[in-house]
């Protein structure tokens, strides 16, 4: 055997043997306290085909059809502390595909660069299968961050132009804008990307953490796929803000970034837990301070709590929240673990009822969070 039908032979049987335990997985969730057997059943059946349940993103021209739950790839090369190694991130990019994520979300200004630069030499070879949504706005300069906006029509083609590169791919699945420019009105954004659309750079576009006026300004000139804004059950602001209800009434998808709180619905973080000095931004959000951190164990604690009785993480609570508010919402948790990877995916084989949401929701709700989610300058920058 030559060492190429070696290391593909390794990869085949890596693959059956990753289906084979997705099967015993979701068969194995029948018997517990978690799915209902009809969902068990056709979950194990997709399962082993590598595949996940499918959400779809946007209406008409501009839907796109993803697996329920995404990827977030931003802590594998920015802001979670320390990176694994490049091979250890790609093996752990190929397990996702080969589980049956097909949504994989980066931008520019990861890194800078060095998220996209990953994205692209990992997840080349499923090009034909998988969406890899990306970002522009926040300004890069010679691959340093400025940290100003810049949303100008030069630097929108450029920038996509340099991503189409960087990913390897001839065309843009999703191209967000990650935050507004206050210099470039929307409709003007929207126009831009339109020309990029015509042109067959860009398949569809988004926008991050904006206001509700501001969606409905851009998706009249440019119709919207999804728009991604911070969601969880410790942060619910665009269910009172109008953004949730413009989404449902324009037919456009809504993808919760941050799904778990930055990691700490997981339960794994507390007030001795140590982030990245320089390379870890929980260290600037008020949230994540010893005092805040300590006042919200209880929050992951209700979590753990509605879990225990269930069978299922805090993690997995926290994520089947999100799943269960739309059809059209799609979590992009982010990991560098093949063991959380297969937790959060798990997800997908709970059900249950609105009432034991609701259950969830209101014990979490009961206790008020210490510590605002950004800082100031932070927060200028949403909700535009
Ligand atoms: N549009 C925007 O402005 C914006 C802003 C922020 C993020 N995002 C996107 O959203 C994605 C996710 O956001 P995020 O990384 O901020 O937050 P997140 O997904 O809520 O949390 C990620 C953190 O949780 C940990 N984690 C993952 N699974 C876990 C599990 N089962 N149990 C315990 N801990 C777990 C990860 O650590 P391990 O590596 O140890 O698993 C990681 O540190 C990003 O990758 C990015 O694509 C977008």
């Amino acid at each position: 055997m030559t060492d190429e039908t070696k290391e593909r032979a390794g990869a085949v049987s890596r693959r059956d043997f990753l289906k084979t335990m997705a099967l015993a997985g979701a068969a194995a969730s029948v018997g517990g306290f978690a799915a209902g057997e009809a969902k068990a059943a056709e979950r194990a059946k997709s399962a082993a085909r590598g595949e996940l349940p499918k959400r779809t993103l946007g209406s008409g021209k501009a839907a796109m059809t993803v697996s329920a739950l995404g990827f977030g790839l931003m802590g594998m090369t920015y802001n979670r502390s320390a990176h694994p190694d490049k091979a250890q991130c790609i093996r752990l990019l190929h397990e996702a595909v080969d589980r049956g994520v097909t949504l994989f979300d980066t931008a520019i200004i990861y890194g800078p660069l060095t998220n996209e630069l990953l994205a692209g030499e990992a997840l080349l070879q499923f090009r034909d299968r998988i969406s890899v949504t990306t970002k522009f706005g926040h300004e890069a300069i010679d691959g340093k961050a400025t940290g100003r906006q810049n949303s100008r029509p030069e630097t929108i083609r450029r920038y996509c132009e340099d991503s189409l590169k960087r990913l390897r791919l001839d065309a843009l699945p999703l191209f967000y804008q990650h935050r507004a420019d206050p210099e470039v009105p929307a409709e003007e954004a929207a126009g831009n990307v339109a020309e990029l659309i015509k042109e067959g750079k860009v398949l569809r576009w988004g926008m991050c953490g904006v206001s509700a006026e501001t969606i409905r300004r851009a998706h009249a000139v440019c119709p919207l796929t999804a728009v991604q804004s911070e969601y969880h059950l410790m942060f619910r602001d665009v269910e009172t803000n109008g953004v949730l209800d413009v989404c449902r009434e324009l037919g456009i998808g809504f993808v919760p970034y941050s799904p778990m709180n930055c990691g700490f619905l997981g339960g794994g973080i507390n007030e001795y837990t140590v982030f990245g000095p320089g390379n870890d931004n929980r260290q600037t959000l008020p949230r994540f301070t010893h005092d805040a951190i300590r006042a919200n164990t209880r929050i992951a604690a209700a979590l753990q709590s509605f879990g225990r009785m269930r069978g299922m993480t805090a993690s997995q609570a926290a994520l089947g929240w999100l799943l269960h508010k739309a059809p059209w919402l799609v979590p992009i948790p982010g990991t560098t673990k093949p063991s959380h990877l297969e937790e959060n995916l798990r997800t997908l084989d709970f059900a249950c009822s609105g009432a034991e949401w609701k259950e969830l929701e209101d014990a979490v709700a009961a206790i008020p969070v210490t510590g605002d989610r950004y800082n100031a300058e932070q927060q200028r920058q949403v909700g535009r």
